[in-house]
């Protein structure tokens, strides 16, 4: 089936991505099951596409496999000029790829651009180092030797992304495996596996060997992600998504020792403390709290505010939060678009009514904007306290809980005091406070005065339950190589 006009008609070239079911890189259907993907801001078909499952996962794999052993034997400058030919094409389709994502995730269209970018800034970054892997020569401990150590691709990477940044996270894990020599099996969240789509018509554009990139589209996510995971010719996994499902995929990774690249839930504290920039902190709460809804992995779930500071900041952030305004992607100057469906509106008022159960107060918000739709008012907690559910769990939502704190060493202990380790921020200024709250924060990534760090050039990731690896940065590109060592005698 072709798109709906439901997603064409914010298209200035539909026929670019040809009709999405008959790429090259997608598995070749076998049944005749199919899944339909809707607009969550007006409930629209926006696309039907057929329903892949095991016997497609399998085929691709096999392609993957096959195909990975011509792409890892190119040169890395043959790699990176096809990376590049794809950044360039994503550039040149920022604006269809950007509608794309809009319609079937709903965040507001600058955001969706915004995230396209950022797609693109991924392939330029490891377009320039898939040029970069290096190996190293060792001193040997006798005269007769000679050790070296050698980088090799990992081999097929199974890949599962998330409905949430479904442009960028596509991006973020296959260009440093693409970039080392791998090839990739992707299954995108079955919400929104449009865009992975026309990226994937883009990279066949940009001239990728058949069998490198290979799409599954699949409503029956356990099923693709089990034979991804205990499929022996696939060699690593990379996720992002909730730890329970984490764990499960590590679980099934475990027979065969398979490895794993895993960026997994959060629950990341933002304290302001009394010496902060008071206006720089709010704009960064606004930064890290309500992008993409609340609907990103590092957002800041429990925001601690030092006494002396409390109300102002409580009195300027909410005042700020009211003028947010929720409504269509498409629709002008919109910062909120729809929660993706009506499980992720239960969990928030769950939590808003366990905190006003316990002694919470509502200082904005606090109400679903349509009865039947996904859209929720901003909302603003303030008397919170450690014991109820929005300062323990991850919210995934447009909700900000403040916490008043009074003591700079037992905020980070409380900060600390969770199963997740993936985002925390703070505000202050006193520059030994700075060094001594970044150190003892139990954090894969901490932003000091700002409320946004995810980047490119930058290792993103977790420590504790929030996941394993990294992703960006060279980091990002050594988790997708072998390191081989090499002992040469008889010299
Ligand atoms: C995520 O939520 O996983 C990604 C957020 C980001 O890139 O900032």
């Amino acid at each position: 089936m072709t798109l709906t006009p439901a997603l064409t008609r914010h298209l200035s070239n539909p026929d670019l991505f040809g009709d999405l079911t008959s790429m090259r890189s997608l598995a070749k259907p076998l049944g005749k099951e199919t899944f339909q993907v809707f607009n969550p801001s007006t409930g629209e078909l926006l696309a039907e596409l057929p329903d892949m499952g095991v016997a497609e996962t399998k085929e691709a794999i096999d392609k993957a496999y096959v195909a990975q052993a011509e792409w890892a034997a190119m040169t890395a400058r043959a790699r990176s000029d096809v990376l590049w030919r794809w950044h360039q094409l994503i550039v040149d389709h920022t604006d269809d790829l950007g509608a794309i994502l809009t319609a079937e995730m709903g965040k507001p269209l600058a955001e969706a651009k915004s995230e396209v970018s950022h797609a693109a800034a991924y392939l330029q970054w490891y377009a320039e180092e898939a040029n970069r892997i290096y190996g190293e020569t060792i001193s040997a401990p006798s005269t007769d030797r000679r050790m070296l150590v050698i980088k090799q691709p990992i081999g097929v990477v199974g890949t599962i992304t998330p409905w949430n940044f479904p442009a960028s996270m596509v991006a973020r894990k296959i260009s440093p495996a693409l970039a080392a020599g791998c090839a990739i099996v992707l299954k995108p969240a079955e919400q929104t596996p449009l865009v992975a789509g026309a990226m994937f018509a883009l990279a066949e554009k940009a001239g990728f060997p058949d069998g490198v990139l290979n799409l599954i589209y699949s409503a029956e996510g356990d099923a693709v992600g089990h034979e991804l995971c205990t499929n022996a010719k696939v060699r690593k996994i990379s996720f992002t998504g909730s730890t329970e499902v984490g764990r499960l995929l590590m679980r099934q990774c475990a027979d065969q020792i398979k490895k794993v690249s895993l960026e997994l839930g959060g629950n990341a504290p933002f304290i302001v403390f009394d010496d902060a920039d008071i206006d720089a902190a709010v704009d960064g709460a606004i930064q890290a709290k309500f992008r993409n809804g609340g609907q990103t992995c590092v957002s800041a779930n429990r925001l601690y505010v030092q006494a002396g500071v409390h109300d102002e900041f409580a009195e300027r952030f909410a005042a700020r939060v009211a003028t947010l305004s929720v409504g269509d992607g498409f629709a002008p100057d919109v910062a909120i678009g729809p929660l993706i469906d009506t499980r992720a509106r239960a969990k928030i008022e769950a939590h808003i009514a366990d905190a006003l159960e316990k002694g919470g107060t509502i200082r904005c918000g606090g109400k679903r904007i349509t009865s039947d739709g996904t859209f929720f008012q901003p909302t603003v907690l303030t008397d919170i306290s450690s014991a109820m559910r929005v300062a323990q769990e991850e919210t995934f939502g447009p909700l900000a809980p403040i916490i008043r704190f009074e003591d700079a060493d037992q905020v980070v202990r409380e900060a600390n005091d969770t199963i997740y380790g993936l985002a925390a921020y703070f505000y202050a200024s006193n520059l030994k406070r700075v060094w001594r709250v970044a150190e003892a924060l139990e954090y894969g990534m901490v932003g000091i005065n700002t409320g946004r760090m995810s980047s490119e050039a930058a290792p993103f990731g977790g420590m504790k339950q929030s996941g394993i690896g990294r992703e960006g940065s060279r980091h990002g590109l050594e988790d997708y190589l072998e390191m081989k060592y090499l002992c040469m005698g008889g010299i």
